[in-house]
């Protein structure tokens, strides 16, 4: 049976689509930061959980060595972990913005650099970035989180070329809204500093909070999950996956109206201009 490496299955995407692939009757590999954690949990097929903190440098790759000599080689490596901030990049502190880019960019990144060549002696495969429809366009106050998906999403259409030559498949799937842990993580918890944001920023972020708060008919994980399968089981090239709530409307009204147009609209409602 094919084996699927997934970072971050304890919650959300992550959980479900390793209950997804489990259920096919794949070999599931997925990271967790606290094993004790998931100790009741009742998989519904083989499901080996390795841990992972990725906020630690070297994280990637020394989880990618533990899979090899564990595991065996992927066939399908799914960067799915990933962690959210909100707030003005002012309020910002370096350490934090660092610490998103270095999970949601620098260590998926060094799990491919380093389980690519064991790909590409087994003939190939396929690598899913799990980026955002933040990956396609700005959030105000979510402006690092989405910074980070955008660079993910670069890593992503460069390495559709290089790994090309190894028979190894890119594929970025950009998450609208879904119903999940992260962002409760974020918005709801605001109260802590520094996210009540300082000088001129409170208000709109209480509007930003107010617009975050009033999204409804987000997914379920379970059909972020379903779509993102089909993605990961194309066997075209195609790079580029809107799944989930919102991804696909809203990309294709910034391609119709113009970037300028839709910043300005969302200005006018997320920022009380
Ligand atoms: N939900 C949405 O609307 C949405 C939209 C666009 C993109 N996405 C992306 O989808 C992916 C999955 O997110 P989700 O919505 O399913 O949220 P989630 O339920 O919070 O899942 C995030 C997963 O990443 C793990 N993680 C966080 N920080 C980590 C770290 N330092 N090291 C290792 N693992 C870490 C979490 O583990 P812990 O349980 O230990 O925190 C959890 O398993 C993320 O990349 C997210 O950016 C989500």
């Amino acid at each position: 049976m094919p084996l699927i490496l997934i970072t971050g299955v304890s919650t959300g995407i992550g959980r479900a689509l390793a209950e997804r692939f489990a259920r096919d009757g794949w070999t599931v590999v997925g990271t967790v930061r606290d094993a004790a954690k998931m100790a009741d949990v009742q998989w519904p097929g083989e499901v080996r959980l390795e841990t992972a903190d990725l906020a630690q440098r070297g994280s990637g790759r020394a989880l990618a060595a533990r899979v090899l000599s564990a595991h065996g080689t992927p066939d399908v490596v799914v960067n799915n972990a990933g962690t959210l901030e909100f707030g003005p990049v002012e309020d910002e502190s370096p350490d934090s913005a660092e610490e998103v880019f270095r999970v949601n960019v620098f260590e998926p990144v060094e799990i491919i650099r380093a389980l690519a060549p064991a790909m590409r002696t087994a003939g190939g495969g396929t690598v899913v970035n799990v980026t955002s429809l933040g990956g396609r366009m700005v959030f105000p106050f979510f402006t690092t989180y989405n910074s980070s998906k955008h660079a993910l999403e670069g890593y992503s259409e460069g390495l559709w070329h290089e790994l090309q030559l190894s028979k190894i498949r890119v594929k970025a799937v950009e998450p609208g809204f879904v119903e999940t842990a992260v962002w409760g993580k974020s918005v709801r918890n605001r109260g802590d500093s520094p996210y009540q944001g300082s000088g001129p920023y409170g208000p709109a972020m209480e509007a930003m909070a107010r617009f975050e708060g009033s999204i409804s008919n987000r997914s379920t994980p379970e059909q972020a999950a379903e779509e993102i399968r089909t993605a990961i089981l194309d066997p075209s090239d195609r790079l580029r996956y809107p799944v989930a709530s919102y991804a696909r409307p809203m990309l294709r009204a910034r391609r119709w109206l113009g970037d300028l147009r839709v910043m300005r609209f969302f200005h006018s409602r997320w920022m009380g201009k």
